[in-house]
């Protein structure tokens, strides 16, 4: 049986502390491991977790300081990391075929030949028990997450727990008086669904997760569960102080969309003041009555609690839902205290990306298709996913066009830089898509064009759709940064 909303407590995922530092570096180790987690009442929910945890720890990070994060897989499959929003050379940007074998060995048993494209067979960069990935965090101070990124396998292993948030920091930000500390709270947001005994349930066509890729037929489009976790807690309630909160929205599923909404006991509407979003501060905040999410995106926002009166609840919905994930957490106001944090009308300058100067424009297709005779997937440009293929050629430092196009909906992110949203139909972007962003919601048939430009690291980077049933299914694509 489902547990009762508002029950539990928001729990929010440790900090990660580095092993040392030096002049330059900070380093980490995370293992990533099987363990139980206790999600459900009175039930254990096995997870893959980056230190046995779910969502992984914390890291936070400065703008320009350099780290090392050893990751040691004691997993039973290979993993891959990817820094979600980060500026990282193509060695450690987690590359789908860049494996990390698991510590005791692998290997992907007898091979399915009529099934997939095939991928487990298929290897780049391969380490074994361990690797180090470096990030040089020369990069704006905004919200990432890092989670897996294996070819054909990512969305299993994500759905089983591998993610975690990774925030950057800078001078500019700390400078605002925005709320920090214990009010500047991550929220990792994802449905789930579970079987009697508390495991998630996940309809791959391969249990083990060793060479056969996909789900079942059912479940092409994307796989939804009946349970919506805030940071790995259905339904949560968290107690706030009547003060401003910072909260860092990340729609972590693997395949839902949401329209998020604040609302008090009496049902009037909370506004969400939005401050950033996947690529850092906006020039100028948003007030917005909603936010539609779509996986992978990021909303920076300032909810502000401090004219409610102790024992208010607000409770946080999604008008996309319907019965249980209608509901996503709540807030309990407990009492008044001082708060000098505010919400300045101009928070940062963004560098506009000029359209005029762009020295290409490319077009990408997101649509149903055939990944080979037997097996239906989804494509770009026509094409399935092909690791040893570049679709692109990109120059570092140039302006370009990508232009989007969808047969449904489909959340296109691009790895190595940010892009700016130039027009989506016929519209300008709001205001609210109008900072850096690195996810965009791409909606059935639409066209969207963005503005983007690839700096400092050369070698093989990802565009892809992140419904990761799609991205699994081989909507990807790759190119070169020359
Ligand atoms: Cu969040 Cu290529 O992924
Ligand atoms: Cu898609």
């Amino acid at each position: 049986s489902l547990p009762k909303p508002y029950t539990v407590r928001l729990p929010i995922p440790p900090v990660k502390k580095p092993l040392r530092s030096d002049a330059t570096t900070d380093y980490y180790e995370v293992v990533q491991k099987v363990a139980d987690a206790r999600i459900l009442p009175g039930l254990r929910t096995p997870i893959l977790g980056y230190d046995g945890i779910f969502p992984g720890p914390t890291l936070i990070s400065r703008s320009g300081r350099r780290i090392v994060v050893r990751h040691r897989n004691e997993l039973p499959v290979p993993t891959v990391v990817h820094l979600h929003g980060g500026h990282t050379p193509a060695s450690s940007d987690g590359y789908p075929i860049d494996l990390l074998l698991p510590s005791a060995g692998w290997s992907p048993g007898a091979s399915h030949a009529s099934t997939g494209h095939g991928a487990a067979m298929m290897t780049g960069d391969v380490a074994k028990g361990q690797r180090d990935y470096t990030y040089p965090l020369d990069q704006r101070a905004a919200t990432l997450w890092y989670h897996d990124h294996r070819m054909d396998f990512t969305a299993p292993q994500v759905y089983r727990g591998l993610a975690g948030f990774h925030l950057v920091h800078d001078d500019e930000e700390a400078a605002l008086p925005l709320p920090k500390g214990e009010r500047d709270i991550p929220l990792m947001i994802c449905d789930r669904a579970f079987e009697h005994d508390g495991a998630f349930r996940y309809p791959s066509l391969d249990r083990e997760l060793r060479s056969t890729p996909g789900v079942d037929a059912d479940f092409m489009e994307g796989v939804l569960g009946d349970v919506i976790l805030v940071n790995g807690a259905p339904w949560p309630e968290l107690e706030v102080d009547a003060a401003r909160y910072r909260f860092r929205i990340l729609n972590a599923s693997n395949a839902r969309r949401y329209q998020f909404a604040l609302r008090t006991g009496d049902s009037t509407s909370v506004p969400f003041v939005q401050v950033g979003g996947d690529g850092g501060l906006l020039e100028r905040s948003v007030e917005l009555q909603s936010i539609v999410a779509a996986p992978a995106e990021r909303f920076d926002v300032v909810v502000d609690f401090s004219g409610y009166r102790p024992g208010t609840v607000v409770t946080m919905t999604n008008q996309l839902g319907s019965g249980p994930t209608a509901r996503v957490m709540r807030f309990r106001v407990t009492r008044k205290v001082r708060d000098d944090s505010r919400v300045p009308d101009r928070l940062s300058t963004i560098e506009r990306l000029d359209p005029a100067k762009a020295v290409h424009t490319r077009e990408w297709r997101f649509a149903r298709g055939v990944i080979n005779e037997e097996h239906k997937g989804w494509t770009i440009n026509g094409k399935p996913f092909d690791p040893r293929r570049m679709d692109a050629r990109p120059r570092l430092g140039d302006i370009e066009i990508w232009r989007f196009t969808a047969d449904l909906h489909h959340p296109v992110h691009i790895h190595l830089d940010p892009f700016q949203v130039l027009r989506r139909g016929n519209h300008s972007p709001s205001d609210s898509e109008s900072g850096w962003k690195d996810t965009v919601d791409l909606r059935p048939t639409e066209t969207v064009e963005v503005a983007v430009r690839f700096t400092d690291h050369r070698g093989a980077f990802m565009l892809h759709c992140h419904n990761l049933e799609h991205e699994d299914m081989a909507m990807m694509a790759s190119f070169a940064t020359v």
